[in-house]
């Protein structure tokens, strides 16, 4: 069915294009029964995973920009993943850099995007999660970043605020310093500056942890997908929003990955991975679009921005292998970039990957490539 519509869909504007198909997801969302027959359609077979104190009903998940404004999750939710990563969500609302802003590289399957995160704002979303949050059939995780204008020694207040904002809605938050479309935001992946982030993060969880959990969150209902129910000692621990003396040490939650770059150099990705490490976090995501370009074939390569797709195949999945060894084998990745078939996701988890996400996939195979992944894993 897909082969039918994407040429229809590739006449158009790419924005526009993603926006007509966000809005079918947002409709079918709303509307009961075409939820249920999205439902059967592409419904996979069951392979779960259990990663950063989370049960998911299977590995694949959506990436993060797809839903920058957590519109259509719901929708997205009967396409089969096993989690949505929606976002990234900035503390106030902004518009993005000017269109035209995202390209098609139909000869390289490849996109290069420079939105620069437009978005309705953290408390937009937050509602649009809060209304139907126990609904969720999927694990829900949120990629945060700060705003365009909020400088890099001030990015911290940001990144709390939205901490605070969605610790109870999520069931994962990712930190997003590898955009390549907000200047300077990349730099806060550099040690000191990563580090001085990730701490103040990490306090602020556990302070928050210290404090009861409001009625209804997150914390106190079982979270994702049906299989998904978090293990008993996570319910007791966190029904007072408190661990209890006895039951055994619990990840604090929520927990928070960080989403790397793939232009970092290894000395670069070593000192990231420090910091992450030392401050606790619970894992990475592997990796962000890619400034650097290889050869590319299609008219519009040459645009500034992230590339995304096929040419960054390779580049992410050596990220992922350097990342397993050297982190071991219980370090949670997530790992993303250029899974355009199921062959390539088995090579990612072959590399090491825990979970994996797609984006560029999607547009080049469609909805149907979550469904074919699974049914080849
Ligand atoms: C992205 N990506 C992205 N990542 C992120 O952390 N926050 C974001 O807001 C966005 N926005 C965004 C928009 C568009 C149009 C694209 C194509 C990508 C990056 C995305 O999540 C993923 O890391 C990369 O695209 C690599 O995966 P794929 O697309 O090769 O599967």
């Amino acid at each position: 069915m897909y082969r039918l519509i994407r040429p229809v869909l590739f006449r158009m504007q790419p924005e526009r294009a993603h926006t007509i198909t966000l809005g079918v997801l947002q409709l079918t969302g709303a509307f009961p029964p075409a939820l249920a027959v999205a439902r059967r359609l592409f419904a996979g077979p069951q392979v779960p995973v259990r990663a950063f104190g989370l049960d998911f009903a299977n590995p694949v998940g959506l990436a993060a920009g797809y839903d920058k404004d957590a519109i259509a999750w719901r929708g997205l939710a009967s396409l089969g993943f096993g989690h949505l990563e929606l976002g990234t969500i900035t503390p106030q609302p902004q518009a993005g850099n000017p269109p035209p802003r995202l390209f098609r590289l139909p000869d390289d399957r490849g996109l290069i995007n420079r939105l620069g995160f437009p978005g309705r704002g953290a408390d937009f979303a937050a509602q649009r999660l809060h209304k139907a949050r126990k609904h969720a059939r999927t694990i829900l995780g949120i990629n945060i970043g700060k705003n365009k204008d909020t400088p890099n020694q001030e990015a911290a207040r940001d990144y709390l605020a939205l901490l605070e904002r969605f610790a109870d809605l999520a069931d994962y938050l990712a930190v997003n310093v590898s955009s390549p479309n907000t200047i300077g935001l990349r730099r806060l992946q550099a040690r000191q500056a990563l580090s001085d982030l990730l701490a103040e993060i990490a306090r602020k969880r556990r302070t928050m942890a210290s404090q009861p959990a409001p009625p209804g969150s997150k914390q106190n209902e079982p979270s994702g997908s049906q299989p998904s129910a978090p293990n008993p000692s996570d319910q007791i621990a966190s029904v007072s929003g408190q661990r209890t003396a006895g039951t055994p040490a619990e990840p604090p939650r929520p927990p928070i990955l960080v989403k790397l770059s793939p232009d970092l150099s290894d000395g670069e990705l070593e000192d990231a991975l420090d910091a992450i490490v030392s401050t606790g976090m619970d894992g990475v995501i592997a990796t962000n679009t890619a400034l650097r370009r290889p050869r590319l074939r299609s008219p519009q390569a040459g645009q500034g921005g992230g590339l995304s797709g096929a040419p960054l195949t390779g580049l992410a999945n050596q990220m992922v292998s350097k990342i397993r060894r050297l982190m071991g084998d219980d370090f949670p990745i997530i790992g993303v970039g250029g899974i355009m078939t199921p062959d390539d996701a088995r090579r990612r988890l072959d590399a090491g990957a825990n979970l994996i996400q797609v984006y560029t996939g999607l547009i080049y195979a469609g909805p149907g490539l979550v469904k074919s992944i699974l049914n080849s894993l």
